[in-house]
């Protein structure tokens, strides 16, 4: 329950479970999984994927939950107290600035799944499969700056008014209702999507590797992809762990967190990847049209597939909104704890500054030339974004995390804290291994190739 206004707690196990679930699943999973999939050659990213969320993003996620849960704080407050005086407060600094960046271009997207929640109910898409009239459709919806800004603003008031609701009554509500009801609505579309005609390419693409397609720009794109959609690498489960009671215990949610989110991933490219091939759209060149392209088609071929595309956006909305509250939530915290500020200024006050980041990437995708070639032919003002602050910062981020509780904070404070209050922390040993030398150096080594290739060489 609440302990004071300014800060709160969860109110059970399953409580935090589903909030972490519902940060971790949004549109991480429902719209970038599929298409970095898409654009990555299939099914060895896929398996690259799985290793990056075993190898990286659980003993990242139980190191974040712990240090929250110790420390009761923000990122940047937590590390201050964990490393007094050093320098580490900078990666505190740095997930703050995450937060607020990836908030900005999330809420875009959010806003083109309302967008589509609405011409979904208004019928524009019945009987259409054709993907020039579905691509055409998606063109001109984000290309249109009042609607588009309008959605996005739109979506942060949202998100502002259930961060002002505070941690359990607004979060923790939210997710336990509607996060089930996703998933019965993803099997059934996956079901309707593998049995289209044509689907079957879309499986093969999915499930038979090529491992001639491995390359290290795919292995950056899996790793920058599992931290993201595990919602890893800016302090958002070091502040969701700051709300999570001592008997609970730290490494079953994190695997339970962990599982969910994979699972609604794999899940939805059963849904997007089948009608993809099916309605013979390119996915290596879609690009973030893609669901909103492929989508529209699955409705078509269904008895009712209106009311399921109602059902779909309205349920994607939703996962946007569990998650753009956690990532809202970091800066937010950090003001609150560190600034003194109430919640409500802070939170005001942080949608304000990212709603303003937000309008360039409102307008990358045909409204403005100069935000959508800012940073060279094709390179938009919204792509540099969410690769810089989608991938990059939270590699970079999760590596500092990772070697700041390997070596500095120490894994026998992790299994410490796990072990608070009875609950028993299994392989050590191997955790320990993880956090100090595996996920660190994985990181590093992908990192510092990606640097080297596409900067220096
Ligand atoms: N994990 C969220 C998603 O998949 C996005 C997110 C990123 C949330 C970083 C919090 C922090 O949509």
């Amino acid at each position: 329950m609440i302990e004071n206004q300014d800060r709160g707690a969860w109110s059970s196990k399953l409580g935090f479970i589903l909030a972490g679930a519902g940060s971790a699943i949004g549109l991480g999973n429902i719209w970038r999984f599929p298409t970095i999939v898409g654009e990555n050659g299939g099914a060895v990213f896929v398996i690259v994927y799985l290793l990056c969320v075993l190898l990286l993003g659980l003993p990242v996620m139980i190191a974040e939950l712990s240090i929250g849960r110790k420390t009761k704080k923000n990122p940047v407050g937590a590390i201050i107290e964990l490393a007094p005086g050093s320098s580490w407060k900078y990666v505190g600094y740095l997930g703050v600035l995450t937060g607020l960046i990836i908030f900005s271009w999330y809420s875009v997207i959010a806003g083109w799944v309302v967008g589509y929640l609405y011409k979904t109910v208004a019928g524009e898409f019945n009987n259409i499969v054709d993907p020039a009239i579905t691509g055409t459709i998606f063109e001109n919806f984000v290309a249109d700056p009042v609607i588009t800004i309008f959605l996005t603003a739109f979506f942060i008031g949202l998100t502002s008014y259930v961060l002002l609701k505070g941690v359990s009554g607004g979060i923790e509500k939210t997710s336990k209702i509607l996060m089930p009801l996703l998933l019965v609505l993803l099997v059934v579309l996956a079901i309707r999507a593998m049995t289209l005609d044509g689907a079957s390419a879309g499986l093969d693409f999915y499930l038979s590797p090529d491992f001639s397609k491995l390359n290290i720009k795919m292995v950056l794109a899996a790793m920058g992809q599992a931290l993201f959609s595990l919602s890893l690498g800016m302090g958002t489960m070091i502040t969701y762990g700051s709300y999570l009671s001592k008997k609970e215990d730290i490494v079953s949610s994190a695997v339970w967190v962990c599982g969910f989110d994979t699972g609604i991933a794999i899940l939805s490219g059963f849904v997007v990847l089948p009608a993809v091939f099916a309605m013979g759209i390119d996915p290596s060149t879609a690009g973030p049209g893609l669901i909103f392209q492929a989508l529209p088609g699955i409705f078509s071929e269904m008895p009712g597939g209106q009311m399921f595309g109602v059902g779909l956006f309205t349920l994607i909305g939703i996962a946007a909104l569990t998650s753009t509250v956690s990532i809202l939530e970091v800066p937010v915290a950090y003001v609150v704890d560190e600034l003194k500020w109430s919640r409500r200024k802070s939170v005001i006050s942080m949608a304000l500054v990212s709603f303003v980041l937000a309008v360039p990437s409102a307008l990358s995708n045909g409204a403005s030339d100069f935000f959508g070639n800012l940073f060279g032919e094709g390179q938009s003002y919204f792509t540099v974004m969410s690769t810089v602050f989608g991938d990059l910062t939270l590699a970079l981020g999760s590596l500092f995390i990772a070697v700041f509780v390997g070596w500095i904070w120490k894994s026998k404070n992790v299994f410490k804290e796990v072990e608070e209050e009875g609950n028993v922390f299994p392989m050590k040993g191997v955790y320990e291994i993880m956090v100090k030398y595996v996920s660190p150096i994985f990181i590093a080594i992908v990192f510092g190739y990606t640097v080297w290739d596409q900067i220096l060489k």
